[in-house]
């Protein structure tokens, strides 16, 4: 069964910005449902939140018309989330007092699930030593502050009090609802292409984003890990709430995992590492002439096979292959040969596999067995990569 988000939605301009929210948690196929303050309708629609979630928004406690007998108890048991944003500074003040009077504080003062706040306000209100202490007590109660950011406000100040990024938001939720069975496990993760130096201005790389190191690195978080993730360069926001390290060449990204592989308990090789590299890149940049130009190429450090031949006890590897043909037939080779335990195959022949896209459709192979997966987000297939890298042990998506 989906888990149950409830948005409260208050009466401050940004509620526009909550649309988005609503339409991206219902697209991730979370059972939404909106509660707005008689205010916010003001500023939004209840149809816009009704369509974008499938739900009949909530706004009067003493509304007869509903499915439930006491509709805002029956939200608060079903919610494993309830957000507010934006959270005005009024219902900011309501909460911390346990005022219940309207739908939305009702509701939240009866819900003992996770409980994220996002407040949005003009500078002024924000830096109010109430509002300070308001929100100070929201975070001794347990509550999420997603903190407001800075910028032009609509009110034509400048200053902090814009309601934090959707994204932001999105992912303090994703956080909340997830089960924490990783909890204790220290997981690194390698992600994005590396670059090789050929002078000061120019570089071999590959095509590698970063997205599908960044989206494990995301679920392994929030399913409660320490994540380290080591990060090639890419256009990729580092993650909040683990470690994030940058490299730039293969050889960086070879000494930081010898330094840190032994301490972890699950290493996820997702990095496009190079193959080859300019053992002496020139100091000046070089200049056209015309003849051409011969650039000589190493062999960089085979760091899976390291890891493999390193591998501590319990210890799970699990290496990324990105192949053109015979992608089972290589796949195999290199799982064994580099003493994986498992190794994700991606055919870059295969649609909506593959580097940049959002999407991906990899084969899980393991020495003796392979197994296909279904074309899927990178973000859900985060999830599926660390169900079978932790195959038995946990279950989580499928609950
Ligand atoms: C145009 C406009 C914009 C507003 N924006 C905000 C805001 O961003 N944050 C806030 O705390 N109050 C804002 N207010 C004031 C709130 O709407 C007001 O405090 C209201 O009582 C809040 O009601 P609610 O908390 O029940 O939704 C705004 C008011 C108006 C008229």
């Amino acid at each position: 069964m989906s888990k149950c988000i409830v948005v409260g939605v208050t009466g401050g301009i940004a509620a526009f910005k909550t649309c988005q929210l609503v339409s991206n948690l219902k697209k991730k196929d979370y059972d939404i449902h909106v509660i707005m303050t008689k205010n916010a309708t003001e500023f939004v629609s209840p149809l816009t939140f009704e369509t974008l979630s499938g739900n009949r928004v909530s706004i009067d406690t003493f509304d007869r018309n509903f499915e439930y007998n006491v509709q805002h108890i029956s939200l608060a048991k079903k919610a494993d989330c309830f957000v507010i944003a934006p959270a005005t500074a009024n219902v900011i003040a309501k909460i911390t007092h346990g005022l219940a009077d309207d739908m939305l504080t009702t509701t939240f003062l009866a819900a003992s699930c996770k409980k994220i706040i996002c407040p949005a306000m003009n500078t002024g209100m924000l830096n109010n030593p109430v509002t300070i202490e308001n929100i100070n007590k929201c975070k001794e109660l347990g509550y999420t502050i997603i903190d407001a950011e800075s910028g032009l406000l609509a009110c034509g100040d400048e200053g902090k009090g814009k309601l934090a990024n959707i994204d932001i938001i999105e992912e303090a939720i994703e956080f909340a609802i997830s089960p924490k069975p990783l909890l204790g496990q220290n997981i690194l993760v390698t992600a994005g292409p590396t670059q090789e130096a050929i002078d000061p201005v120019r570089f071999i790389t590959n095509h590698s984003s970063g997205k599908m190191g960044y989206a494990i690195a995301k679920a392994a978080r929030n399913l409660g890990a320490n994540v380290t993730l080591i990060s090639g360069p890419c256009n990729l926001t580092p993650i909040n709430l683990i470690t994030n390290i940058n490299i730039t060449s293969a050889d960086d990204l070879f000494i930081k995992m010898k330094e840190l592989a032994m301490e972890q308990d699950c290493i996820i090789q997702t990095a496009a590492v190079a193959d080859y590299t300019i053992p002496n890149p020139a100091i000046q940049k070089i200049k056209k002439n015309d003849s051409s130009l011969t650039l000589d190429l190493v062999k960089t450090d085979d760091i899976l096979l390291y890891l493999g031949q390193n591998k501590q006890p319990n210890q799970i590897l699990c290496g990324f292959a990105m192949e053109t043909e015979n992608l089972i037939e290589n796949g195999t080779k290199k799982c064994i040969n580099k003493n994986c335990d498992l190794l994700i195959a991606n055919s870059l022949t295969t649609i909506g596999a593959g580097f940049k896209t959002d999407t991906n459709k990899v084969t899980i192979i393991r020495p003796s067995e392979t197994k296909e997966i279904e074309l899927m987000s990178k973000e859900k297939l985060a999830y599926v990569i660390l169900e079978e890298c932790y195959r038995g042990k946990i279950n989580v998506t499928n609950n």
